[in-house]
């Protein structure tokens, strides 16, 4: 039995990782957070003052990860950088870093050792394009840039960090714009995904809408927690 694979893709605060999450549990599956790989590479540059340009050397960063992810924590050389990685210059970084083709391709081994038994749900903009074109459901999550900027708003709000809705709005577009406009593994929908679109969905009828579609395509043969 080949070991099955959810591909979840979609735009920044589209809700994916949130749905990815939930069917990762409901379903006992392994969990690929893609973005977090980009994100400890910009760390590490920006830690090491690297050029956000500079592909070989940031190849080689993300080559030389040393990564641990243990019970929802995120470490690095031993490090917890759980929070760290998702401070507003490092999500801008990440983007950034992600633009180079040797980059890409330096993760592309990490990611599939993600796929182990019983399955992997996997977190991403080229999960279902590029890393595992075999997934067998893809989901491309979306939600119109201004609610994506709200959630955002809400969320930093409660973390006490002040910013305003027209200031994410115009970061969403931007990094909107450089994740879809690169040439190497833009985010794109794959022509067999399914979209959801959030902006209207609770958090708990997108993981429905995932787990109903996974069940019709296993035939309800998979064992929910
Ligand atoms: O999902 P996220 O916001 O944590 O991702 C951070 C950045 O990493 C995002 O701007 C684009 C990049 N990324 C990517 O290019 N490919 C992926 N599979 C995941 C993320």
């Amino acid at each position: 039995m080949p070991i099955p694979i959810i591909a979840i893709d979609g735009p920044a605060a589209s809700g994916k990782g949130t749905v990815a999450a939930s069917v990762a549990r409901a379903l006992g599956f392994h969990l690929l957070d893609s973005g977090a790989l980009y994100r400890l590479v910009a760390l590490k540059a920006l830690q090491t003052q690297a050029g956000l340009d500079d592909a070989s050397t940031l190849a080689e960063l993300a080559t030389l990860l040393d990564v641990r992810f243990t019970d929802g924590r995120i470490l690095q050389d031993g490090h917890d950088v759980t929070e760290a990685i998702r401070a507003e210059p490092v999500s801008e970084a990440a983007s950034r870093v992600a633009v180079h083709p040797a980059v890409r391709q330096a993760l592309v081994d990490r990611q599939r050792a993600f796929r182990e038994p019983p399955g992997l749900v996997a977190d991403g903009r080229d999960m279902g394009t590029v890393i595992f074109p075999e997934a067998s459901l893809k989901v491309y999550v979306t939600a119109t840039p201004e609610e994506r900027a709200r959630r955002r708003h809400k969320q930093l709000i409660e973390k006490g960090i002040s910013v305003t809705i027209d200031g994410l709005l115009r970061d969403i577009r931007e990094r909107d714009a450089r994740d879809a406009g690169r040439v190497a593994a833009p985010l794109e929908p794959a022509p067999e995904a399914l979209v959801l679109d959030t902006t209207r969905l609770s958090p708990g009828d997108a993981v429905d809408f995932v787990l109903r579609q996974f069940r019709a395509i296993t035939g309800g043969g998979q064992q929910e927690r």
